[in-house]
């Protein structure tokens, strides 16, 4: 299983995330990136579905901060 969250602290606003994988990332009012897969919002607890994989590896990437975390277990936020 794979979670994700972004963590805001150094996200940049860059917005390849969200280009990358559109069903996992959104932005907030402030252009920062956050998860939005089925009503996570942001808390990294919410299983991302294999077929959406690529996209998260992509994402993750291509991000120039590091900024977007994935593990194998729900995130403790
Ligand atoms: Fe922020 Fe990285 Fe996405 S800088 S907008 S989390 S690609």
């Amino acid at each position: 299983a794979k979670y994700t969250w972004v963590d805001k602290e150094t996200c940049i606003a860059c917005g390849a995330c969200g280009a990358t994988a559109p069903d996992i990332y959104d932005y907030d009012d402030e252009g920062l990136a956050e998860v939005i897969y089925d009503g996570d919002n942001n808390r990294g607890v919410t299983e991302i579905p294999e077929d959406l994989y690529d996209d998260l590896q992509d994402a993750s990437d291509g991000c120039p901060t590091d900024s977007i975390k994935i593990q194998d277990s729900p995130f403790d936020n």
